[in-house]
Order: C-alpha cells, then structure tokens, then sequence
C-alpha cells in the first residue's frame, strides 16, 4: 500500500501544478490525502522557508543552509508527515529528502554519505514508498519560472536564491536527481516534465494507479 509519496525535480518542472491535479483525482476516487511542501509545511516550517528562500537577503553558508532545511524537515515529519499517515491518509508531498542531496550535495558539493545521516536523523524513518521524479531540460524548467514571475501582480521580477543560481549549479542538480533515480529504481519513477501538462497529468495518474493497485 502506498501511503508517503514525493515529489521531486528541479526548479519549474511543474510539481505543484500536478500535485494539486493529483490531488483532486485521488479525492474523487475516495481516497483521503494530504497535500504539503518542503520547506514550508509547518509554521515554523513557513519562517524557515522565507529565510531560506526569499531574494536579496543575507548570505547562507551550504551547511547553514543544509541546517534550516534539515530543520524544516524534522518538524515537518513530526507535526504534519507522521500524524497524516497514521489516520491512513495518502501524503503527497512537494520535495523531501531527495532535494537535500541533490541541490545540498550533487549541486553544492557537500558530501552525500553526511547528508544521508542527517536526513535519517531529520526523517526519523519515515520514508517515501513512490518518489516521482520530474525531470526536463533546464532551459525548459527556468524559462517557467521566469513566465511565471513576469506574470506576477506586482509584475517585478521575484526570483528566488535557487532561481538566481547559474545554469551549471541546475545542470548539477538534474544529474543529480537522475543518478539518485538509478540508484533506487523500485522506489523512483522519472516523468518526462517537458511535456504539456495534461500528457505529464495522464502518465501520473497511470503510475498512481498502479502503485494503488
Ligand atoms: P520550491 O518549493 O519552490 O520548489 O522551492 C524550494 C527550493 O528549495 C528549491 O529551489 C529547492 C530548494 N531545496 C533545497 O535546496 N534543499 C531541500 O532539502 C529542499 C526541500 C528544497
């Protein structure tokens, strides 16, 4: 039975608009779920994610920035993740541990058997049963996010501390998914991202549907 699914992939690779898809068809096949993120699902979680996120601010060393993410994780897990799955609900959540590896440790070089540790320890063995991998060119993936700014109320450009990172450090973070992807081949799927959504809707949905058989 599959209960805690990930969502995974870099940045515009359109995770949040199907997860909210995904979201609405379990709901109308009866199945309870819950929908959350990383960072942000808590309200620490919240403070924690405009640190971590917001433009202009103040520099972040990689293992103070591994820190926050690690502690997001730890309340999230404990407050929100564990609680969900216990009253039987399907958790569908926006990145979790896969992310600090790959943007932590394949995009910032911090070393990836610390970072496993860390996120047992944030984790406390709770972990994915289906992780979906979004993956698509990086062009493709930063020319969304830039769409989506361009369209914002305010209309300024609102990039992120993520979205400002050159193309190297996101070419870092594809492969990096994609390798992790290799090494757990039962627990990942790679979903073609670059196409539109309703094709990238349909081909979850078939994945969903088998893992819920
Ligand atoms: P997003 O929720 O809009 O995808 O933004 C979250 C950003 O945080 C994204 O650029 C990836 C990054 N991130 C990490 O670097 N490490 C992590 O462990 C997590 C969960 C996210």
């Amino acid at each position: 039975m599959v209960g805690f699914v990930t969502f995974e992939g870099g940045d515009g690779t359109g995770k949040t608009t199907q997860i909210k898809a995904l979201e609405s068809y379990l709901t109308s096949r009866g199945k309870a779920c819950l929908v959350t993120r990383e960072p942000g699902g808590t309200e620490l979680g919240a403070m924690l994610r405009r640190v971590l996120l917001e433009a202009g601010g103040a520099p972040i060393a990689p293992s103070s920035e591994l820190f926050l993410y690690l502690a997001d994780r730890a309340q999230h897990v404990s407050e929100v993740i564990r609680p969900a799955l216990a009253a039987g609900k399907i958790v569908l959540c926006d990145r979790f541990t896969d992310s600090t590896l790959a943007y932590q440790g394949y995009g910032r070089g911090l070393d990836l058997a610390l970072l496993r540790q860390f996120n047992g320890v944030a984790d406390a063995g709770t972990r994915p049963d289906l992780t979906l991998l979004f993956d698509c060119p990086i062009e493709v993936g930063l020319g969304r996010t830039a769409s989506r700014q361009a369209q914002s109320p305010s209309g300024a450009p609102q990039e992120d501390r993520f979205e400002r990172e050159q193309l190297a450090f996101h070419e870092k973070v594809r492969v990096g998914f994609l390798d992790l992807a290799r090494q757990e081949p039962g627990r990942f799927r790679v979903i073609d991202a670059a196409r539109p959504a309703a094709d990238v809707s349909l081909a979850i949905r078939q994945v969903i549907d088998e893992a819920l058989r």
